[in-house]
C-alpha cells in the first residue's frame, strides 16, 4: 500500500464552527493562504448552503488558493449539494464533500429513517455530487458508533455510486484507538471496492484521543487525514494537525510520509490562534508555549549538554527558533549564565554571583523570569558597578487618605544619608527626598513607566530623564517594587551629572 497520506485541513471548517471563532472572509482567506504554504492537500473550506458568508468564503478562497484541493461541505440533501457546486466555481480542483448519519442514533433518532433508506439517500446524494465534480467525498456521520457490517454496505454502495474519498468520522470522539483502528481494517478487508477509493480519518477528542486514533486509522490503512490547526473543533476539539504530522516524522519506522512543510507549523498556529481568537494551551503539544521550553535545573543541565536527552523534536523542525530554558527558582548559575550568554551578557565572578542573587529574590517573587527581566538584571547591575551613588534604604508610606511620605537613605562613597520627605504620591516623595540629599538642582524632564513581561508579579522598568544646567541625562532601573525602580531610576540619572 502506497504509505502517502493526505492532510485534509478542516480548520475552517469544523474548526470554524467554535463559538467565538468566526472568522470573516478575509481573514479565511489568509488562513488558507497560510495552509496552503504550510503544504496540506485538501482545504474544507465551509458549508455553502449553512450561510451567504460561508458559501463567499468558499468561492474567494477558491480563487485565492492555487494548488490544494477546495472541498465543500453538504448534507445528503440536493439542494446543498447544488449551492456547494456553486461555491466551488472558481476551484482548480474542487471536491464536495456530502454525507449521513450512519449509527441508530442517526438513523431512527435524527433522521427518523431505517437503514435501507439511508444507504438509497447516500448513493442518491454521491450520484448527484457526481453530476458537478468528479472528486466526491462521502461521511458516514456517527461512523465511530456504527455497526462495522453495515457501514462496509454504506461504503461500498457510494464507492459504486462514484464516491473518491469516504471519510469515517468519529463524530462523537467516543472510540477508542484499537476500536477505530479496526473499523478502518474492517472495512479495508470486507468491501469489495474498497480499492477505488481513500479511506478518510475524522476523529473528535472528547476522550483525548483524537491523535491516537487517527494513528490507529492510519496504521490500519486510511491515507486521509482530517486534522485542524490547533485541534481546534466542535466541543473538545479535532484531531490536530501539528500532532500527528510531528508523530508521523518521529516515528520514522511507520514510514509515513506527508507534503507539509513542518517548519510552516507554529506559524500557522500562531495565525489561527490569533484571528479565532482562540489561545493556544501553554502546555499543548507541538505549538504550546511550553512545548520546548525546559524548567527544572536537572533537565536544563541534561538539555544544555544535548538537547535530545530531554527532546524528541528539534524546535527548528516546526519552526521555533530554539528550545528555552525556562529560568525559575530552581535554574542554576550555569543555566542562568547560559541565558545571559545567549542575550549579548558575557558575565563572570562577582558580577554574575551579584546577579544570580538578584535573579533568586527575583525568580522567587514570579513564576519565571523572562529574557527581559534578565536583560534588566543585568543592566541595572552593571550600571550599579559603575556607579558611587547608590539607594541604599526607601520606606514609603501611602495610601488612600495618607499624606504620601518616603524616607531615603543614600550611599555616597561609604557615606550613608537619610532624609525624609512628603509629596503627591510615593514616587514624588522620594524624588523630593532624593534631590534634597544630593543637593543638585534638577529637574525632572520626563517619567517612564512600564511592565515589562505579563503580569502583577512582573518587573517594572522605569526610565526618567533629568535636566541640569541645561544638560540631559537619562537613568534607568528596573525591579518588581515600582517606587525602587523610580528611586534607583532618578539616582542613575543623577549619578551620571558628574
Ligand atoms: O464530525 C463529523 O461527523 C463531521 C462530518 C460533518 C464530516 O464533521
Ligand atoms: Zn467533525
Amino acid at each position: 500500500m502506497d504509505n502517502r497520506v493526505y492532510i485534509f485541513d478542516t480548520t475552517l471548517r469544523d474548526g470554524e464552527q467554535v463559538p467565538g471563532c468566526q472568522l470573516n472572509t478575509i481573514e479565511k482567506i489568509e488562513v488558507a493562504r497560510q495552509l496552503e504554504k504550510l503544504g496540506v492537500d485538501v482545504i474544507e473550506a465551509g458549508f455553502p448552503i449553512s450561510s451567504p458568508g460561508d458559501f463567499n468564503s468558499v468561492v474567494e478562497i477558491s480563487k485565492a488558493v492555487d494548488r490544494p484541493i477546495i472541498c465543500a461541505l453538504t448534507r445528503a440533501v440536493k439542494k446543498d449539494i447544488e449551492v456547494a457546486a456553486e461555491a466551488l466555481k472558481f476551484a482548480k480542483r474542487g471536491r464536495i464533500h456530502t454525507g449521513i448519519g450512519t449509527s441508530e442514533y442517526h438513523i431512527y433518532s435524527k433522521l427518523n429513517s431505517n437503514p435501507d433508506a439511508i444507504i438509497e439517500r447516500a448513493v442518491e446524494a454521491v450520484k448527484y455530487a457526481r453530476r458537478f465534480v468528479d472528486d466526491v467525498e462521502f461521511y458516514a456521520e456517527d461512523a465511530g458508533r456504527s455497526d462495522n457490517e453495515y457501514l462496509a454496505r454504506v461504503v461500498e454502495a457510494v464507492i459504486k455510486a462514484g464516491a473518491t474519498v469516504i471519510n469515517i468520522p468519529d463524530t462523537t470522539g467516543y472510540c477508542l484507538p484499537s476500536e477505530y483502528g479496526e473499523k478502518i481494517a474492517y472495512l479495508i478487508n470486507n468491501v469489495s471496492n474498497m480499492d477505488k477509493a481513500i479511506l478518510s480519518t475524522h476523529c473528535h477528542n472528547d476522550l483525548g484521543m483524537a491523535t491516537a486514533n487517527t494513528l490507529a486509522g492510519v496504521t490500519n490503512g486510511a491515507r486521509q487525514v482530517e486534522v485542524t490547526i490547533n485541534g481546534l473543533g466542535e466541543r473538545a476539539g479535532n484531531t490536530a494537525l501539528e500532532e500527528v504530522v510531528m508523530a508521523m516524522r518521529c516515528h520514522k519506522n511507520l514510514d509515513f510520509i506527508t507534503q507539509i512543510d513542518t517548519k510552516e507549523i507554529i506559524k500557522t498556529s500562531k495565525l489561527v490562534s490569533t484571528l479565532m481568537r482562540m489561545p493556544v494551551q501553554a502546555n499543548k503539544a507541538i505549538v504550546g508555549r511550553n512545548a520546548f521550553s525546559h524548567s527544572s535545573g536537572i533537565h536544563q543541565d541534561g538539555v544544555l549538554k544535548n538537547r535530545e536527552t530531554y527532546e524528541i523534536i528539534d524546535p527548528a523542525d516546526v519552526g521555533v527558533k530554539e528550545s528555552s530554558i525556562v529560568l525559575t527558582a530552581r535554574s542554576g548559575r550555569a543555566a542562568l549564565k547560559h541565558r545571559l550568554q545567549i542575550l549579548g551578557y558575557e558575565i563572570e565572578g562577582k558580577e554574575l554571583d551579584d546577579i544570580y542573587e538578584q535573579f533568586l529574590v527575583l525568580a522567587d517573587s514570579k513564576k519565571d523570569v523572562a529574557d527581559e527581566d534578565l536583560e534588566a538584571l543585568a543592566g541595572s547591575e552593571h550600571a550599579k558597578q559603575e556607579r558611587n551613588i547608590k539607594l541604599e534604604r526607601l520606606q514609603v508610606i501611602s495610601g488612600l487618605s495618607t499624606i504620601p511620605t518616603a524616607t531615603v537613605s543614600i550611599n555616597f562613597n561609604g557615606d550613608v544619608f537619610t532624609e525624609t520627605a512628603s509629596g503627591n504620591g510615593p514616587v514624588d516623595a522620594a524624588y523630593t527626598a532624593i534631590k534634597s540629599l544630593v543637593k543638585r538642582k534638577v529637574h525632572l524632564e520626563e517619567y517612564l513607566v512600564q511592565a515589562i513581561t505579563r503580569g502583577s508579579d512582573d518587573l517594572g522598568k522605569v526610565h526618567v530623564q533629568v535636566e541640569h544646567k541645561g544638560k540631559t541625562f537619562y537613568g534607568y532601573a528596573a525591579n518588581t517594587d515600582i517606587v525602587t525602580a523610580s528611586a534607583e531610576a532618578f539616582l542613575d540619572a543623577i549619578s551620571k551629572i558628574g
